[in-house]
């Protein structure tokens, strides 16, 4: 059976999936009440899903929870958080309860620029082309002013373009590297559109340029887009406290917590097998906060992780200290988030989370975002380094394996129970819901 098509964008929702079901599955029924179940019976909403992407046959959910108790700078927060593993909102919570009785988290943004290239070939004499680039760059700039007039109006725009020469990487290769301003916007439209703006009028220059050769005035432009790696959009998070407030338990002394604590900190810091799964951690919070709040997680993802291997080691993005009876723990964090544009008007539930903030500015969310952050690590390495991770991780997972096999309310609650003093394993769980089963 042929299981590739022409013109597929150009199906109606309807004949995509009866084209799809043909093709891919063995029950065609099924298969459609299944995508069917996930739609919106409101079809104004469903049609604003539609159009989010091209081909939507359906919706894919995630759960949408919260974690409360956060405090930052003194502010409370309920924090929004969209994600499906099963322990990160619990974790997240439990943090930051744990740390809303010892002065809650400190943040402060410490810078806010973003960065966008124009990458081009120029074969001919630098110093000619950096002449020709000081005359250019007025104009590079004012050629923007459709573009740019509005962020100006607000305190943004562009900062600044530089000429950079990357002939030592590649023969002819040079960039424009501009620092963008842009403010509660994510921004990535805006600077993409100054940067096509960047390469029109580079180019067009150079053509007219005198003091170039024929070969010199043919500028090749190969690319103009935003960089993701936003090393100066960066929010440092830090929490404090007395060692001896640390311990819950009798099991563990305040500081022997601390000094653990700090030992599996510096263990990521120089271990990359380590340090991987340390910042996977601290992005369970990250981006729960930023899909909830409709930001690019993938972006916030790449660019992160880039900054975590910014010495050439991948390495821990927190870090921790035992100074005298002060137990500290921080991280920075580059975080270029939006609270206006792209989905932030668009999507229901992403205006309920930024309400929910209390309408946030970008820098407000990049603090907020940051503290989920810290709270998750703070919260894993926590189990990981007194009870470990599985024994909470499994009982969030007994609802998970209970769903699985559609377990009755009332089998939850029983069975729930019994896990209370067992070990959830999955082949216990399913043991025990058989037993239940069979007697019933
Ligand atoms: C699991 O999603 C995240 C952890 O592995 C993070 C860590 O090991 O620090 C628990």
């Amino acid at each position: 059976m042929n299981k590739t098509i022409a013109g597929f964008s150009k199906l109606s929702k309807s004949q995509k999936i009866d084209w799809i079901v043909k093709t891919y599955f063995s029950n065609a029924e099924g298969t459609k009440s299944i995508l069917k179940q996930y739609w919106n019976t409101n079809e104004k909403l469903q049609q604003l899903h539609d159009e989010f992407i091209e081909n939507t046959i359906t919706n894919y959910y995630l759960p949408f929870g919260v974690a409360p108790n956060f405090l930052i700078n003194g502010k409370h927060y309920t924090v929004p958080m969209a994600i499906e593993e099963s322990s990160v909102v619990a974790a997240a919570s439990k943090a930051a309860k744990f740390w809303l009785d010892r002065g809650g988290f400190k943040t402060e943004v410490i810078s806010t620029n973003k960065i966008g290239q124009v990458h081009f070939m120029f074969s001919g004499d630098y110093k000619t082309l950096n002449t020709f680039f000081e005359r250019v760059k007025p104009k590079l700039i004012t050629d923007c002013n459709g573009i740019t007039k509005n962020m100006e109006r607000r305190g943004g725009g562009i900062l600044n373009v530089e000429l950079v020469n990357k002939t030592e990487a590649i023969p002819n290769y040079y960039q424009l590297h501009a620092t963008f301003e842009t403010l509660d916007a994510m921004g990535a439209n805006f600077i993409n559109s100054c940067l096509e703006q960047f390469a029109k009028t580079l180019k067009e220059q150079a053509a007219l340029y005198d003091g170039f050769s024929e070969t010199e005035k043919n500028i090749d432009i190969v690319m103009s887009i935003l960089s993701n790696y936003v090393p100066d959009c960066l929010v440092r998070v830090s929490v404090s406290c007395p060692v001896n407030e640390l311990s819950e338990t009798e099991a563990i002394s305040g500081r022997d917590f601390a000094e653990k604590f700090v030992q599996a900190v510096n263990i990521a810091e120089v271990e990359p097998y380590r340090a991987v799964t340390h910042n996977k951690g601290i992005m369970n919070g990250v981006d729960a906060v930023v899909l909830a709040t409709g930001n690019d997680f993938r972006a916030i993802e790449a660019g992160v992780h880039a900054f975590a291997a910014r010495d050439g080691q991948y390495r821990s993005l927190s870090h921790a200290k035992v100074e005298g009876d002060t137990f500290t723990f921080w991280m920075d964090i580059p975080l270029a988030l939006g609270t206006v544009g792209g989905l932030t008007g668009l999507h229901p539930l992403v205006k309920l989370a930024l309400e929910l903030l209390g309408h946030p500015s970008a820098k407000e969310l990049m603090q907020i975002t940051a503290a989920a952050g810290l709270a998750q690590n703070f919260a894993a390495l926590k189990s990981l380094t007194t009870t470990g991770i599985q024994q909470g991780h499994m009982k969030m997972h007994l609802l998970n394996i209970l769903n699985q096999f559609e377990a009755t309310a009332e089998e939850k609650s029983k069975l729930i129970k019994n896990f209370k003093d067992n070990t959830v394993t999955h082949s216990a769980v399913v043991e025990a819901l058989n037993k239940l089963r069979s007697k019933a």
